[in-house]
């Protein structure tokens, strides 16, 4: 099922830290899935400022990031694991060893995938997974096609994800073709899952992900099959959510 929460810009952030305090409140321990891009920076700014008044305690948490661009290591300032770092990690006392995120400099790839699959599941699974989305529909980088993969893998970039990243790289040339993806399985099986998108130019695809048919080209689509969703958006990306697909969506305000 599908909640769906709207709000103003400045609430999505205060709401989603409380999430994850409630789901920390009730276990510490918990394995979290992270996203990075731009809208989840308010995001955890708002953690870390909750983390500082002693409201939210990393120390027993375990994280796992969604994907890493292929070919960058932790060094590069693009890189998802500089920018969790510079963002989180190093704002709140979550041990470095818990957190976890899939190496793009891999010698073997293959090999990352299957380990990094291996980890999430020695591990217990995501408890709690926070995703934004891509005007394409993508989560994670699980881009739209004729097929979607349920493990961690090797994806290679939709143009119109390099077009859309490149705003970070400066150049679309410089934006790696290929990254690594949690696939759609370790995704849907979190037993929690927070999407949190703002902005007129997400509302086409958040109505296709949530009215529309469950389908390979809108992979957000797939979250309709989650028993426990809540979309945190703001009113532009609700704007063309019309109807309730299934009586599977809640709306509430
Ligand atoms: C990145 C990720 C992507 C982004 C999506 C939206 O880790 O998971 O799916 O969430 O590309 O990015 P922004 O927030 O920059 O629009």
């Amino acid at each position: 099922m599908i909640h769906i929460r709207i709000a103003n810009r400045e609430q999505i952030p205060i709401i989603v830290a409380e999430h994850l305090r409630k789901q920390l409140e009730r276990k510490p321990d918990s394995v979290i899935g992270l996203p990075t891009g731009s809208t989840p920076l308010m995001v955890y700014r708002e953690i870390v400022a909750q983390h500082k008044k002693g409201k939210i305690d990393f120390s027993r948490v375990i994280t796992f990031n969604l994907d890493e661009y292929v070919g960058l290591d932790g060094k590069h300032v693009q890189s998802y694991k500089y920018y969790m770092y510079k963002n989180l990690f190093r704002h709140v006392n979550i041990d470095l060893n818990n957190t976890h995120i899939p190496n793009g400099v891999a010698e073997n790839l293959e090999e990352e995938c299957r380990r990094y699959d291996q980890l999430i599941e020695q591990l217990g699974g995501i408890d709690w997974q926070l995703l934004g989305i891509g005007l394409n529909g993508h989560i994670g980088f699980n881009e739209p096609g004729e097929c979607l993969s349920a493990v961690t893998h090797v994806q290679r970039l939709l143009e119109e994800t390099r077009i859309a990243n490149a705003r970070f790289f400066g150049s679309l040339q410089d934006v790696p073709t290929h990254a690594i993806t949690m696939g759609m399985g370790s995704i849907l099986r979190a037993k929690k899952i927070v999407l949190i998108a703002t902005g007129q130019e997400k509302a086409k695809i958040l109505a296709k992900a949530v009215n529309g048919p469950i389908t390979t080209r809108v992979p957000a689509s797939f979250l309709q099959l989650h028993q426990d969703v809540t979309f945190v958006l703001d009113q532009a990306a609700a704007s063309a959510i019309t109807r309730l697909r299934n009586d599977s969506c809640e709306f509430a305000h």
